[in-house]
């Protein structure tokens, strides 16, 4: 692939072997999308896609930050996928429960801060304490996962103006619902990326991506790799960003 000249002049190198993420690119989010679909078409029950979904989250974090990207979010479970069959909840459940199970391990392999972002009241004591103690316990580590779970944009937005109220703040700003988000550790996404073919953000980051750029693909989830996040990226290189400016 050739070097692309980018809109700020600085020449991006697209080459596989040698790409590299800049400044302007440090977080990408990814709605993890299509992992059913990918099942079917395979004549296999849709958790056996959640499965192979979960290997690829991993090959995909693990490529994010050799590439340079110090924050990567990933929507997992949102807060209307509960209405989904009580099987398919079970399986994520119990995919999630294992992922904890090994994060700690594969945290320390890639050098990630794990953070969860959502509602987490809704799990039961044990899952929550592991979730806590994995956060704790790779805080020291420079890149951020964030794990959108039981996460609703709409219900992060309500969550942070009742803390803000339970503050005894009766105006706020900007600012004070920024910083009561459950991202409120990160910048927001540059790029949110979306697997499956859908062109929406379902409930996702709803404030934070107020100018993030959005690519969308047909791929689906456990058959996204290393060549698609890079033509995102070299997608995201392709935009001229203006943030309302000239
Ligand atoms: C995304 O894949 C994963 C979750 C929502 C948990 P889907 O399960 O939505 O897969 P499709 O969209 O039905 O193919
Ligand atoms: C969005 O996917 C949620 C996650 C990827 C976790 P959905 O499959 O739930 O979204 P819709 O229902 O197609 O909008
Ligand atoms: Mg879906």
């Amino acid at each position: 692939m050739a070097n692309e000249q980018n809109h700020s002049g600085t020449e991006l190198c697209l080459d596989a072997e040698h790409f590299h993420v800049d400044g302007r690119l440090q977080h990408i989010a990814f709605i993890m999308d299509g992992n059913g679909r990918w099942a079917k078409k395979r004549g296999m029950p849709r958790e056996y896609g959640h499965s192979v979904g979960v290997k690829t989250f991993e090959k995909v974090i693990r490529y994010c930050g050799d590439i340079g990207i110090k924050v990567v979010t990933v929507y997992a479970f949102s807060t209307e996928n509960w209405k989904r069959p009580e099987v398919e909840v079970k399986a994520i459940m119990k995919l999630f429960s294992d992922y904890l199970d090994i994060a700690r391990k594969k945290a320390e392999e890639n050098n990630l801060h794990v953070c969860f972002l959502g509602d987490q009241g809704i799990f039961p004591e044990n899952v929550r304490n592991r979730m806590q103690a994995l956060e704790q316990e790779t805080r020291k580590y420079p890149l951020t996962l964030n794990i959108a779970v039981n996460y609703g944009g709409r219900d992060e937005i309500v969550h942070a103006v009742n803390t803000l109220i339970a503050e005894g703040k009766t105006t706020i700003t900007e600012d004070d619902i920024s910083t009561h988000l459950y991202t409120s550790h990160c910048p927001p996404p540059d790029l949110i990326v979306r697997t499956g073919a859908e062109q929406r953000l379902s409930n996702f980051l709803l404030w934070q991506a107020a100018y993030a750029e959005f690519y969308f693909c047909e791929t689906l989830w456990p058959d996204m790799g290393d060549a698609e996040v890079r033509a995102a990226c070299a997608d995201f290189y392709g935009r001229k960003r203006r943030f309302g400016g000239v």
